[in-house]
């Protein structure tokens, strides 16, 4: 293998979990660089489910190191919770196999009630965050005002800072009609996740160095999608961080000069979850796959907004992230229909666009231009080589990964390992 970037090339939840989990066979290391307990990544083993939030989907592979980089923010009672689950369902979590970066951003209650608080304020125009904190926590870090692990680990510190904190947010959540919060509960609860998770804080810089300079094969994991970047998504209806490959680097500490290559995990069709434009959003697509029990949010449980595959967001995609091969997941989503839709192009009025205009309200009034494809109206959930597809359904993928200028390398039919076709 080679050190890889996973990135999500739609809006999230694109089947990076399914993705990750299957290329981590071939990785020594698993790495999350950005975002927090916001994601929400699946992985069948058999018929049991997992649901990974903070901790990288490696964690599922015996003998893998998973690491959580300094990129990403973490609420500590969230991740204490996320191990305990794991531990109960079996699989062996220990600083031997999960290393959590000492320079992360701890995400606190008041961040989260100030999510809360601000999208309650925001009435039509919230963002439909995932009131995980994440927003805030990353406004904290840029304001040169969070906390980061090593700070939770040392006691002293941490309570001086804490306080501190807490003083000045229940101001400020006392003015939004927020109820204010105790620094002695808060401080006991993170003190004692803080005790819980320091045999797991370390340098992970110089640990992905090391194990760079021993040829280790290092796979980024990426959470959250392209379109949900803070510089080159749908901004404000995105997350706080760099979801795009960049993030990998800044979020780890690993030079883009150590990279080798970007996948793009897209699905064949287009789904978001949230506020904000979505194109090529169809009703017929979302009761479709919603009748199937699909598209419905990992993390919060909400019903994902559906639609056609939009060729114009992943070309896009593919330039922000310098994606050379791609993998199409929920192949088989689409096996029941007689013709499907790709969006090539945007129309408004009589504009013309081949690329996602920055101007959120352009974007909001973009009309998708559609091609057709025939459907194939076979179930591929059994195909486990290129050749099991039924040739449209081969047709409809190489044009779609064409019109995305990448790569094919992976085509997925179902969420088990199996359910995986190798180009
Ligand atoms: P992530 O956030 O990108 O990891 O994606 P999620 O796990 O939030 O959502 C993807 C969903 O699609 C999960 O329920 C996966 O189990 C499922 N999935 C992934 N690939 C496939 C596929 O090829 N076919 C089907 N039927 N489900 C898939
Ligand atoms: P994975 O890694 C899909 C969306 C939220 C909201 C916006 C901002 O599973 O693909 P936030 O809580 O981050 O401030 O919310 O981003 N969002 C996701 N949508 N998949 C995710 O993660 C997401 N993480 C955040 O729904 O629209
Ligand atoms: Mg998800």
């Amino acid at each position: 293998m080679a050190n890889i970037i996973l990135v999500g090339a739609q809006w999230g939840d694109e089947g990076k979990g399914k993705i990750i989990d299957v290329l981590t066979e071939g990785a020594d290391i698993v790495v999350r660089t950005q975002g927090g307990n916001n994601a929400g990544h699946t992985v069948f083993l058999g018929p049991k489910k997992y649901v990974l939030h903070l901790i990288p989907s490696g964690i599922l592979r015996p003998g893998k190191q998973c690491v959580i980089g300094n990129g990403v923010v973490v609420d500590p009672l969230g991740l204490v919770q996320e191990i305990d689950g794991l531990l109960k369902l079996g699989i062996k979590v220990s600083p031997k196999n999960l290393i959590l970066s000492e320079t992360a951003h701890v995400v606190f209650p008041y961040h989260r009630e100030l999510d809360g608080a601000r999208e309650v304020a925001k009435g039509k125009n919230k963002i439909g965050t995932t009131k995980r904190g994440i927003g805030p926590t990353y406004g904290d870090k840029a304001a040169r005002v969070g906390l980061r692990m090593i700070d939770l680990i040392h006691p002293a510190r941490f309570a001086e800072k804490l306080k501190a904190r807490i003083a000045e947010n229940n101001a400020v959540l006392k003015a939004m009609g927020a109820k204010p919060l105790s620094f002695a509960k808060v401080h006991a609860a993170y003190r004692a996740a803080g005790d819980r998770l320091k045999p797991f804080v370390a340098n992970t810089v110089v640990l992905l160095h090391e194990s760079s300079r021993r040829k280790a094969n290092i796979l980024f994991e990426g959470a959250q999608g392209t379109f949900l970047d803070i510089d080159h998504g749908t901004y404000p209806f995105v997350t706080s961080s760099n979801t795009t490959s960049g993030g990998a680097c800044t979020g780890s500490g690993v030079p883009p000069n150590r990279m080798d290559r970007v996948v793009g995990v897209m699905k064949a069709y287009t789904t978001r979850v949230g506020e904000g434009p979505l194109p090529t959003e169809n009703a017929e697509v979302a009761d479709l796959l919603h009748a199937m029990g699909r598209e419905f949010g990992a993390t919060t449980g909400r019903a994902r907004r559906c639609g056609w595959f939009d060729s114009v967001a992943t070309r896009h995609a593919t330039m922000v992230n310098g994606i050379d091969e791609l993998a199409i997941t929920n192949v088989d989503g689409l096996d029941t229909l007689d013709t499907i839709k790709v969006c090539v192009a945007y129309r408004v009025g009589a504009k013309k666009y081949d690329y996602v205009p920055n101007d959120i309200e352009t974007l909001a009034q973009c009309q998708p231009v559609y091609v057709e494809f025939p459907g194939w109206k076979t179930d591929t959930t059994r195909a486990r080589k290129w050749n099991d597809l039924p040739a449209k359904a081969r047709s409809y993928l190489k044009a779609i990964a064409e019109l995305t200028g990448a790569k094919l390398t992976i085509a997925s039919v179902g969420p088990a390992r199996a359910q995986t076709i190798f180009l």
